[in-house]
């Protein structure tokens, strides 16, 4: 199966705008400057390298893994010399044989790999390449019940330039995202398939992957996770 995002490559910053604003990636970058224990840290589906690219520019040596080589072209073009280390791979597999002091998978990275199995496998992965003591941080969604449970599909986005819907299959946990952009002189479209999880099934990921969980959040900012948050960010240290 080939992977949008070697399409979307190009355009990958431009779409995501403004989550790429100082404002946005700060509150992450300055979190993870914070949490890891150590200098060498590894961002797992690191695309073109909105956060580690900053934290790189803040003196931490940084590794990313990315399945799509066009993403990590992108992120090379950004980064200017060596900033950022980028291996292209399959995060749930890969062996680098190396140890970090700090992982983290952020903007519902760990949604793209569509069965339990390979989620898991991530984790585990992750595990294999933190060093004892080491710090893992994953950034998801929290997928909304009101949606899953709608038989009908409605745009979350309908404008006259841009509209986007979501559909679910609720025996597989996936979602597929369809999106329409009627801005450009040749209309484009894209669709991403994600196996959405809940905070408790990350909470079982992390511990079969041997971690004990340090916190969790509703915020970059720290705050905590509640009925209303959006995203859940968990925070796990390697025994
Ligand atoms: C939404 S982008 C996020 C990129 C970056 N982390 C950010 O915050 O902007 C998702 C990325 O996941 C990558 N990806 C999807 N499946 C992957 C896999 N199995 N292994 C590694 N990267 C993967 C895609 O190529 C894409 O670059």
């Amino acid at each position: 199966m080939t992977n949008p995002y070697d399409d979307l490559a190009a355009d990958y910053d431009e779409d995501i705008y403004p989550l790429n604003e100082r404002e946005f990636v700060e509150p992450t970058v300055e979190a993870i400057a914070q949490l890891t224990p150590g200098r060498t840290i590894l961002e797992l589906a690191v695309g073109t390298g909105r956060i580690a690219i900053p934290l790189a520019k803040r003196g931490f040596q940084v590794t990313g893994i990315d399945i799509s080589p066009a993403m990590l072209q992108q992120l090379k073009q950004k980064a200017g010399e060596h900033l950022v280390e980028t291996i292209a791979g399959d995060m749930s597999q890969i062996q680098l044989n190396r140890e970090f002091d700090l992982a983290y998978l952020v903007f519902n990275g760990i949604t793209y790999l569509l069965t339990l199995e390979e989620q898991v496998a991530c984790f585990k992965n992750a595990a294999s390449h933190l060093r004892s003591g080491g710090v893992f941080i994953v950034e998801t969604f929290i997928p909304r019940v009101d949606q899953i449970l709608k038989d009908d599909t409605a745009p979350y986005a309908l404008e006259e330039e841009y509209v986007g819907f979501d559909k679910y299959d609720r025996m597989k946990q996936l979602l597929t995202s369809y999106q329409f952009d009627l801005s450009k002189e040749h209309p484009s479209s894209f669709q991403t398939t994600h196996r959405y999880v809940w905070p408790s099934e990350l909470e079982l990921m992390g511990q079969l992957a041997g971690f004990e969980k340090l916190t969790e959040w509703g915020s970059w900012e720290g705050e905590p996770l509640t009925q209303d948050s959006d995203n859940v960010i968990m925070i796990w240290r390697k025994r």
